[in-house]
C-alpha cells in the first residue's frame, strides 16, 4: 500500500542553520501522527515542506507516491499563527478555506456557518480579526483549515492558545473529523497529553537539527482516559525521550 505521506531522508538547511536532518517517516492513509520536540527543532519547517511552501534541501517528500512540488488541493494546513485576513470578517475568513471548491457562494456560506458553530464562534461571524482574542483567532484558523476536509491535514500547535475546556472540545472535534473522514493528520504539539490523547503514533524529534529520536505507537482505544496506566506510561516515555541528552 502506498503511504499517504512519505518523508525520505529529508534534510533542510539554510546558510547558517540546519533545521532537520535525515528525517524518514511513512504515514499511512487515515493515520494521526503527532510530532513533538523542543522549540526550533524543525517541526513547522517540516509542515511547510509538506504543504509545498518550502523546498527540501535533500531527500524527498511524496504524497500518494508522487513527489511534492508545490501546494495541492489534497493538503490543508492550520498554521502556528492564525494568519487571518484583517480586512475580512470571521465568516469570510473561514469561507476562504473553500476558495477552490466549485460550489455556490450560498453553499460556502452555509458550510462556513456550520463550521463556525463547531468551533463555538457563531456569534462572531461578522467580527473582524482585530476584534477577537488570540484563542478566538486560532479557532477561526482551525475552522478555515478543517472546512474543505482535505485528504491530508497538518496542524501546527492549533490548540495552544485555548482554555482547557475549549481545547478538550476542539481536540474531540478534530478526532471526530479525522476518524469519520479518514483524514491523514499530522499534528505538531508541545502538549504530551494532547499527543497521547489523539495520536496513533507520536514522533519525538531531537533538538535542532531535528532527527527522529523515538516513535511511540499508541494502541489504546478511544476515548482515552488520562488516568489509565498505559496512558501515563506513554506520556512518561515521550517526556523521557524529549528531555534525554
Ligand atoms: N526561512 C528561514 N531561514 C533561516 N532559518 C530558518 C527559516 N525558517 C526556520 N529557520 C530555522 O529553522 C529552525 C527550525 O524552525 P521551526 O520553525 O521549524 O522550529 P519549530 O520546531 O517549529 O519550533 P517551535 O516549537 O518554536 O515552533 C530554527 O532554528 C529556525 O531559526
Ligand atoms: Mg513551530
Amino acid at each position: 500500500m502506498i503511504p499517504s505521506v512519505s518523508f525520505s531522508h529529508v534534510r533542510k538547511s539554510w546558510q547558517q542553520v540546519t533545521a532537520l536532518q535525515n528525517f524518514t517517516l511513512d504515514i499511512a492513509r487515515g493515520e494521526l501522527v503527532a510530532l513533538v520536540g523542543s522549540s526550533g527543532c524543525g517541526k513547522s519547517t517540516l509542515l511547510r515542506m509538506l504543504i509545498g511552501l518550502e523546498a527540501v534541501s535533500q531527500g524527498e517528500i511524496c504524497v500518494n507516491g508522487e513527489p511534492v512540488t508545490g501546494i495541492g488541493k489534497e493538503r490543508g494546513i492550520v498554521f502556528q499563527e492564525p494568519r487571518l485576513f484583517p480586512w475580512l470578517n470571521v465568516l469570510d475568513n473561514v469561507m476562504l478555506g473553500l476558495a477552490d471548491e466549485k460550489i455556490s457562494r450560498a453553499e460556502k456560506r452555509q458550510r462556513a456557518q456550520q463550521m463556525l458553530a463547531r468551533v463555538q464562534l457563531t456569534d462572531f461571524a461578522d467580527a473582524l480579526p482585530s476584534q477577537l482574542s488570540g484563542g478566538m483567532a486560532q479557532r477561526v484558523a482551525i475552522a478555515r483549515g478543517l472546512i474543505a476536509q482535505p485528504q491530508i491535514l497538518m496542524l501546527d500547535e492549533p490548540f495552544s492558545a485555548l482554555d482547557a475546556l475549549t481545547r478538550h472540545t476542539l481536540q474531540q472535534e478534530l478526532l471526530h473529523i479525522h476518524r469519520s473522514a479518514g483524514t491523514t493528520t499530522l499534528l505538531v504539539t508541545h502538549d504530551v497529553e494532547e499527543a497521547v490523547t489523539l495520536a496513533d503514533r507520536v514522533v519525538v524529534l531531537s533538538p535542532r537539527p531535528g532527527k527522529i529520536r523515538e516513535v511511540v505507537t499508541l494502541s489504546l482505544s478511544h476515548p482515552r482516559q488520562r488516568d489509565n496506566a498505559h496512558f501515563t506510561a506513554a506520556c512518561r516515555q515521550i517526556r523521557t525521550a524529549i528531555t534525554s541528552a
